[in-house]
C-alpha cells in the first residue's frame, strides 16, 4: 500500500495566513498540519508516501520533511501541482509512484482521530471510503444510505443533502484509480472530483463505505483551524503520535539547534 498526501491548494479561505506558505505548513497547536496525514498513514503501516504540493511552496516542504524521516525507514518523495486542478489528479501526478499498487490519499488539512490500520490492512479491492456524521453535510460530499447500510448515493455538497453523513478526506484505491481518473471530465468548477470517482466505483459496486467515529477536522477555515488546534492540544495528539514521527521531530529540532549556535 502507497500513500499520497495531497498539500497543493491556494487556501484561499485562511488568508492572510497562506500569503506566505501553504496551508498545510499552518500549525496546528504545536506541529505543522502536515504532520497530522504524515501520521494517518505511518501509524497504518505505509512507509513509501508521495506529497503532492504547490509550486509556491515545494521548497518549504522539503526545508522541512525533505531528511526529517530518512533515518527511519520513511520514504517520502513529492510532485508539484502546477496549478489546483482537483482533487482526483491526485492519481493521475502519482501515476508512476503507485505503479500498479493500491493506494491510500489523505488530504493535508484534515485531521483524523481514527486509526485506519485495520480498514488498509484488509483492503483488497475496488474503493473503500468513509463516513462521519457531521452537523453540515451541505460542505462535503455526501453519502446517503439504505435500511440495511448499504450505499446508495453520493452528492458534491448538494444544497439539499440526503444524509448527515459526510466523505472526510481518506480514500483507499487499487490501481484501476489511475485510468478512472484519466476518463475524468471537469466539473463546473473545473475540477476533476473525487465524487466522480467514488460515484464510479460506486456504480459498479465496488465501493465500500466505512462509518467512523471519531473526531474529524478540516482546517480549512480559520474557525475550524482553531477548533483543531484546541482539541488536538485537549487531547493530547502529540503524545500519541507514531514514535517514529515524534522521534524525528526530536532530531530535527535538535539539528536546527545546533545550526542556529554555528551561525552565531
Ligand atoms: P480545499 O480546501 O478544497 O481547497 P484549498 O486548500 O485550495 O482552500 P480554499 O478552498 O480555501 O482556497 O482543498 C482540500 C485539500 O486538498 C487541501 O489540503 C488542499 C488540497 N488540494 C490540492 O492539493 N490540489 C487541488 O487541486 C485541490 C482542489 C485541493
Amino acid at each position: 500500500m502507497k500513500g499520497i498526501i495531497l498539500a497543493g491548494g491556494t487556501g484561499t479561505r485562511l488568508l492572510p495566513l497562506t500569503a506566505i506558505t501553504s496551508k498545510q505548513l499552518l500549525p496546528v497547536y504545536d506541529r505543522p498540519m502536515i504532520f497530522y496525514p504524515l501520521n494517518t498513514l505511518i501509524q497504518a503501516g505505509i512507509t513509501d508516501i508521495l506529497i503532492i504540493v504547490a509550486p509556491d511552496h515545494s521548497g518549504h516542504f522539503l526545508n522541512l520533511l525533505g531528511s526529517m524521516f530518512r533515518k527511519f525507514g520513511i520514504n517520502l518523495s513529492f510532485v508539484v501541482q502546477k496549478s489546483p486542478r482537483g482533487l482526483a489528479e491526485a492519481f493521475i501526478l502519482a501515476e508512476d509512484f503507485i505503479d500498479g499498487e493500491a493506494t491510500t490519499l489523505v488530504l493535508g488539512d484534515n485531521i483524523f482521530e481514527d486509526d485506519f490500520t485495520e480498514a488498509i490492512r484488509t483492503f483488497e479491492k475496488g474503493g473503500r471510503i468513509f463516513a462521519k456524521e457531521v452537523p453540515d453535510p451541505e460542505r462535503f460530499g455526501v453519502v446517503e444510505f439504505d435500511t440495511k447500510g448499504k450505499a446508495i448515493s453520493i452528492e458534491e455538497k448538494p444544497a439539499q443533502p440526503k444524509s448527515h453523513f459526510a466523505i472526510p478526506g481518506i480514500y483507499i484505491f487499487d490501481s484501476s484509480v489511475v485510468e478512472i481518473a484519466k476518463g475524468l471530465v471537469p466539473s463546473e468548477r473545473g475540477e476533476l472530483e473525487i465524487t466522480d470517482l467514488h460515484r464510479h466505483y460506486l456504480a459498479k459496486e465496488m465501493l465500500d463505505v466505512r462509518v467512523i467515529t471519531g473526531a474529524y477536522f478540516d482546517t480549512g477555515t480559520h474557525e475550524s483551524l482553531f477548533e483543531a488546534s484546541a482539541y488536538v492540544r485537549e487531547h493530547r495528539f502529540s503524545e500519541r503520535f507514531d514514535s517514529r514521527i515524534n522521534e524525528a521531530i526530536v532530531e530535527f529540532t535538535g539539528e536546527f539547534k545546533k545550526i542556529i549556535s554555528l551561525k552565531k
